[in-house]
This record gives C-alpha cells, sequence and structure tokens, in this order.
C-alpha cells in the first residue's frame, strides 16, 4: 500500500497540532508533531545553560542528544531525550522560545531532518511544523498552510494555557506570539513560509469544528477523496 504525507505548516499557535491530531484519528495516519522535536533540543540546550543564538554551541553539543519520538499506548507521541520522556517538560511556556531560538542553527536542522523524513517513508503521515511542505517533505501529496491572526492565536493559547493550570497575560503571549513569528519567518535557513503548493487555510473566523472539516475537506478533495 502506498502512504500518503500530508504536511501542514503555519505560525504558532494556528491551531495545527489539534486540527492535525483530529484529522490524522479521522484519516488513519500517524500524527507527527514537528516542534516537539524542536523542543526537545531547545530544552537540552538550555539545561546545560548554553547561549541559544550561539549555533556553534548549540552544534557542540548534539552529538550528546538522543532524540526519539515514541507512541505510547495512549496513542500520544512521547518524546524521550537520552531515554528520559521529556513529552511534559517540553510544553513550559519558556521552551517555545528556546525551540524557536535552536531550530534557527543549520545544524539543528540537519540534525533532525533524516528523522523526520524516515517516519514520513515508513507510515502515512500528517505532519506538523514550520518547513514541512517546503523542506522535509516537498512531494507531500498535501500541502496545507493553516494560519490565524497573531491576536485569534494569542486568545486561543491563553485559553489552553489556563486549561493546563499555567496561565499567562494576553498581553504577553501575544508579545511572545510576534516574537516568535518573526523569529520562524526571519531565519535564513528552511524560514516559515507558505509553499507555492500548499492550500491557504485561515481560521481566524473559524471555530474548531469549521476548521476541522475545512482541513478534511482539503485533504478529501486533494487526495481524491481517500
Ligand atoms: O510547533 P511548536 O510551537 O511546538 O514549535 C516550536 C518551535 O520549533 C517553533 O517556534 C519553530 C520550531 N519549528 C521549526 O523550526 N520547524 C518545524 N518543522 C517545527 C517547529
Amino acid at each position: 500500500m502506498n502512504t500518503i504525507r500530508i504536511a501542514i505548516d503555519g505560525p504558532s499557535g494556528a491551531g495545527k497540532s489539534t486540527l492535525a491530531r483530529a484529522a490524522a484519528g479521522a484519516l488513519g495516519c500517524l500524527y507527527v508533531d514537528t516542534g516537539a522535536i524542536y523542543r526537545t533540543v531547545g530544552y537540552y540546550a538550555r539545561s546545560r545553560g548554553l547561549d541559544l543564538k550561539d549555533g556553534e554551541a548549540v552544534a557542540a553539543v548534539l552529538p550528546e542528544v538522543s532524540v526519539e519520538m515514541t507512541y505510547g499506548e495512549d496513542g500520544l507521541q512521547h518524546m524521550l531525550l537520552n531515554g528520559e520522556d521529556v513529552t511534559e517538560a517540553i510544553r513550559l511556556p519558556e521552551i517555545s522560545l528556546c525551540a524557536s531560538a535552536v531550530s534557527a542553527h543549520p545544524g539543528v536542522r540537519a540534525f533532525l531532518l533524516e528523522m523526520q523524513r524516515k517516519l514520513a517513508r515508513e507510515h502515512s503521515v500528517i505532519m506538523d511544523g514550520r518547513d514541512i511542505g517546503t523542506v522535509v517533505l516537498p512531494d507531500a501529496e498535501v500541502k496545507i498552510f493553516l494560519t490565524a491572526s497573531p491576536e485569534a492565536r494569542a486568545r486561543r493559547r491563553c485559553l489552553e494555557l489556563e486549561r493546563r493550570g499555567t496561565p499567562q497575560p494576553y498581553e504577553e503571549v501575544l508579545r511572545e506570539i510576534e516574537e516568535r513569528d518573526w523569529n520562524d519567518t526571519h531565519r535564513p535557513v528552511a524560514p516559515l513560509r507558505q509553499a507555492e503548493d500548499a492550500v491557504l487555510l485561515d481560521t481566524t473566523a473559524l471555530d474548531f469544528q469549521e476548521s476541522e472539516a475545512a482541513l478534511l475537506a482539503i485533504i478529501r478533495e486533494r487526495t481524491g477523496g481517500a
């Protein structure tokens, strides 16, 4: 059976992971959250007390880092850092900017590239990130650029942080989103941008159900209803 590759890129907080996970469930694909692997490297670099903007310093510790992605009995993606499950730890708000900083370094991106491609060779995947349609899986059957206004994304992120018991003021969340947008779109290597053959889905005015329906409609149209 041929595998199918669905690439979803977009800025932070656009709902990529929630929507991609739901769509993967509906389509029977593996959901791969690539942000989690950058978070894992960011988490490690931070725990070593490195200057995360120093590409050489970060690249120098990569040989000490083993990043593995496993799928638990709960069906959820778990991240292992040198054998330790860091799935929860990498979600702490302070790790977001660490991930964004380390992800700008070419050495880090090269280190993680093959791991992502291997997953897509072995499984039908819905993979979300920043450069999946442009760099990781340029031949993906379906490419979607999922976005929403910074304000809508900040409001959603605030609700999510509240639910997790780690609330943060709206202004702070909006500032972080804008900072990450800037970092992720202005780095020289694999910047966040819409692939030429990607379909744009803007969820600013859509709720979750509407966004999911729109996403599935694009996927079905592109895969001939598969
Ligand atoms: O999707 P996320 O918020 O968990 O991603 C964290 C950071 O990782 C994000 O700010 C940019 C980086 N990232 C990346 O550069 N390329 C990817 N494919 C996924 C994430």
